[in-house]
């Protein structure tokens, strides 16, 4: 079956978070105090999930990515993982992780039929890392890069999301990490979600990115499979790893835009930035599967043409990106 939105964009993209917990506190993504874990009943089971994921597969969703939180400490996560892989139609199942749990877990989700991980990584250096992770462990998500590629995945993409005077030092750095590893490296636009003044500060867009990196490599632009997602692709010649660039906020790749989102407490969201959600419980509990396809067609119609942030403003409410899984 084939999903179109109002606009004929063709939704085949489904991101699932199943956790809001996490076990580390970028300070982008989430405040440092006063996060109030989700209690039992509100988050949703695996079998409400599965069914959510079993129905979007039948409605037209090709490739289903798990996001949290941090997906990996959601205790069951490969169990859970090896029954969605199983459904039948789903061609692409991915995982968005911080990496912190790869070293231990990376062979467990390659045989349970996970095929892509995309692991943020915002420093190469262990205070920065340190600073903006408030704590996490660079040694460690280091660590289950190699694990992973060790347990037969293609090297992991890398997020960085890359934040003036924070991070921006290190635009350089991770190209260079293209040179000699495979992991695609990509550079994305800090968008506003957390509540915070002045968030303005962190922002360097895409193009200015690319020109830091042009005046010491070359750069050649690269075809996009068709699953890549938001990200416009380079490489530096010769080098091992391509170069992305997700303009997030400058770029609006809104108008190729091919996602929707469901939250762990089951919310489905037409679009990261949109202020209303649908409410999927009262068609998971009890389980009504023609109830849920049309409410995740509606979700899909309901899309809009996009985002509305500028460089001077923007008019979503505020939210921590962990809630919704980026
Ligand atoms: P691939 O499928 O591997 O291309 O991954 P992806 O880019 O779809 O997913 P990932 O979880 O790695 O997200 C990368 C970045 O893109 C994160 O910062 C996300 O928040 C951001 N992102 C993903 N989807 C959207 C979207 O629909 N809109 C916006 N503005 N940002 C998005
Ligand atoms: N801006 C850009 N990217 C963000 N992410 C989380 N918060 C933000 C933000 N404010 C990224 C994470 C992760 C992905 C799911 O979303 O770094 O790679
Ligand atoms: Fe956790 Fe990812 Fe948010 Fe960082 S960006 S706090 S690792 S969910």
């Amino acid at each position: 079956m084939n999903l179109t939105d109002s606009l004929g964009r063709k939704i085949n993209y489904l991101r699932l978070s199943i956790t809001d917990r996490c076990n580390m506190r970028c300070f982008y993504c989430m405040p440092s105090v006063g996060v109030v874990d989700k209690g039992h009943k509100s988050v949703l089971s695996y079998e409400e999930l599965l069914l959510i994921a079993e129905t979007a597969v039948k409605l037209g969703i090709e490739k289903i990515r798990i996001t949290g939180g941090e997906p990996l400490v959601r205790i069951g996560v490969v169990g859970f993982l090896e029954r969605l892989a199983a459904i039948p139609g789903l061609q692409h199942l991915a995982v968005t992780t911080n990496g912190l749990l790869l070293e231990e877990m990376a062979s467990d989700l390659y045989r349970a039929g996970v095929q892509r991980l995309n692991v943020s990584l915002d420093s190469l250096n262990p205070e920065t890392f340190g600073k903006i992770t408030r704590g996490g462990d660079l040694k460690k998500v280091l660590a289950g890069l190699d694990a992973a590629e060790r347990a037969g995945f293609p090297p992991p993409k890398i997020n960085v999301v890359t934040m003036r005077g924070v991070n921006d030092g290190e635009i350089l750095d991770f190209a260079a990490l293209t040179l000699t590893r495979g992991n695609p490296v990509r550079f994305i636009e800090y968008m506003p979600a957390i509540k915070e003044n002045g968030w303005q500060r962190y922002c360097i867009s895409g193009s200015e990115i690319l020109e830091r990196i042009s005046t010491r490599y070359p750069l050649e632009e690269v075809d996009r499979g068709i699953f890549s997602g938001p990200s416009r692709d380079y490489r530096i010649p010769g080098a091992q790893g391509h170069i992305g660039i997700i303009t997030a906020v400058s770029g609006h790749f809104c108008s190729e835009c091919n996602r929707i989102r469901v939250t762990s407490t089951g919310k489905a969201k037409g679009c990261l930035f949109a202020d209303e959600a649908t409410d999927l419980i009262p068609w998971l509990r009890p389980p009504d599967r023609e109830g849920l396809e049309k409410v995740l067609k509606e979700v899909v119609m309901s899309k809009p043409e996009r985002h509305g942030i500028t460089q001077d403003g923007y008019h979503h409410k505020n939210f921590n990106m962990s809630q919704i899984g980026g």
